[in-house]
């Protein structure tokens, strides 16, 4: 029966963090619809140890693919300091797939101003599915401390003019 009696200043802030928890949830749901930005979902298990033995991430199968259905798959591997192959090259406006695993410790791969950005686990096949809008080149760098060599951590990116 008795009302609840809350300060006039107390009330101002809750309007406050209302407004600024608004804010974050719309930039999230913003970037997560229009940007395609999303926590990386792909969970798959491979032997980080034995990589380079057979299969999808020896050397020999590692670069850019493209697919009976037009898109590309890019198969890399980051290994204290770089990403392999070191330079890769895909049309813009083309729908990626990039499927990228550690051979040794975690490494994490991120393209700027793009969606391309994910911790590279060992142990994980880390997959992203991008498609790049200019063509132009860019850096893939390590965003995940890896040692000594980490700053120096990065493969090129070509994007060439694609479909239009
Ligand atoms: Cu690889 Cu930092």
């Amino acid at each position: 029966m008795s009302m609840i009696h809350i300060d006039p200043l107390e009330k101002r802030w809750l309007w406050a963090i209302g407004g600024m928890l608004a804010i974050f949830w719309g930039v999230q749901i913003y970037y997560a619809a229009a940007e395609n930005m999303h926590p990386p979902s792909n969970v798959e298990v491979i032997d980080s140890a034995k990589l380079h033995l057979s299969g999808e991430f020896a050397e020999d199968n590692l670069g850019v693919k493209k697919e009976a259905d037009g898109s590309y798959t890019v198969t890399m591997v980051a290994a204290r300091y770089g990403f392999y192959p070191q330079e890769i090259e895909v049309p813009a406006k083309t729908p990626v797939k990039l499927r990228i695993a550690s051979f040794d410790v975690l490494h994490g791969v991120h393209v700027p101003f793009s969606n391309m950005n994910t911790m590279v686990v060992p142990g994980y096949v880390s997959e992203v599915h991008t498609e790049f809008q200019t063509p132009g080149s860019f850096p893939m760098i390590c965003n995940e401390y890896c040692g000594l060599g980490h700053d120096y951590m990065y493969s090129k990116l070509h994007v060439t003019a694609g479909k239009s």
